[in-house]
């Protein structure tokens, strides 16, 4: 059956070019999906060698597609066709629908919100893909926070289906509508939920590796038995561990930090091995040594 995209009495917006603010793991991920999917994606990056190296990762990720057989040669040029690049915001105003990808820092986001509202169409959808931050923070910058929506993919972007769609008290229904329609168009499984801290996943996955690196602490077991136990006992694809090294040490403390900030749990304070770990700029996979080490 078509996908529903009316809620609440409310139809969504038309959406055919995307813009997406941000050059990390997620904006990349993000700007394959949606040109895949068929819309216009322009991606703005404070560089050109930014820009660059975004589009170099989508083309290598796309030639890995034709070589498996699964896109014709012709498929991944025409989606390389709707990717463009700028260092320039004001590029954004043609875009439907604008998604801020960049760091999990709230000050950086609220600069950025206060800039897209002077640049954003009228009528323009402005999401964030913040993990953990309140997105009612980013709508209240704005002239606009009916327009303003969370919207949290999950990393790798290309390969996980999960999209939450998160709502502020302020958030217009067509506005929920219209990123439910996006989401479903680009073959993801999008959820609803509510603007708290960690939404629904971030919420139960971080106390669990947070205890992972307390059990660690304690000289309970080791890094590569805890991770076993979790994939062989539970099915899991990825042991905590991994998982933390592919979300990154740096983004694992800062949604720790947020959940504990919100919840006041006491078991929710980040682990100090983690805050340990990134001080010494072991990141996860992104430095090549996290929990692990990649570089071998
Ligand atoms: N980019 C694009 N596609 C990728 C990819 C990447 N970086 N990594 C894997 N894939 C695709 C592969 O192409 C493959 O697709 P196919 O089945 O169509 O061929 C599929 O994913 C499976 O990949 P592999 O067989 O190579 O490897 P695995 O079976 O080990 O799967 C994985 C890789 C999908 C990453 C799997 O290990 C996994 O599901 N890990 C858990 C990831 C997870 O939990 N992510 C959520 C983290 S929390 C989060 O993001 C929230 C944030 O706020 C912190």
């Amino acid at each position: 059956p078509a996908p529903p995209t009316t809620i609440a009495g409310a139809d969504a917006r038309a959406v055919r070019a995307v813009g997406v603010v941000g050059t990390g793991t997620m904006a990349a991920g993000i700007v394959e999906v949606l040109a895949r999917s068929g819309y216009d994606v322009i991606v703005r990056a404070r560089a050109e060698e930014k820009v660059a190296a975004v589009r170099k990762r989508v083309e290598s990720s796309l030639e890995k597609s034709v070589a498996k057989g699964r896109m014709s040669s012709d498929d991944r040029d025409a989606t390389l066709s709707r990717l463009r690049g700028t260092t320039d915001l004001a590029d954004l105003a043609e875009a439907d629908l604008i998604i801020e990808a960049v760091v999990e820092d709230l000050d950086v986001k609220r600069e950025l919100f206060t800039q897209l509202d002077k640049v954003a169409k009228p009528g323009a959808v402005l999401a964030t893909t913040t993990s953990s931050l309140p997105v009612v923070e980013c709508a209240a910058v704005t002239s606009r926070p009916a327009d303003v929506i969370g919207m949290h993919w999950f990393n790798p972007a290309p390969a996980m289906k999960l999209i939450e769609v998160v709502p502020t008290v302020l958030t217009a229904p067509d506005v929920v509508a219209t990123v439910l329609a996006v989401a479903r168009a680009a073959r993801k499984h999008p959820v609803t939920c509510a603007d708290r801290a960690g939404f629904i996943v971030n919420a139960l996955l971080f106390p669990y590796l947070n205890d992972a690196v307390r059990m660690l602490e304690a000289h309970y077991a080791t890094v590569e038995d805890i991770d076993t136990a979790m994939k062989v006992g539970c099915g899991h694809p990825m042991g905590p561990f991994e998982l933390a090294d592919v979300v990154g040490l740096d983004v694992t403390l800062a949604i720790q930090r947020t959940l504990y900030l919100e919840f006041r749990e006491p078991g929710y304070a980040p682990a100090p091995l983690i805050e340990h770990l990134v001080r010494a700029g072991y990141l996860g996979r992104k430095t090549a040594r996290g929990f692990h080490n990649h570089s071998v």
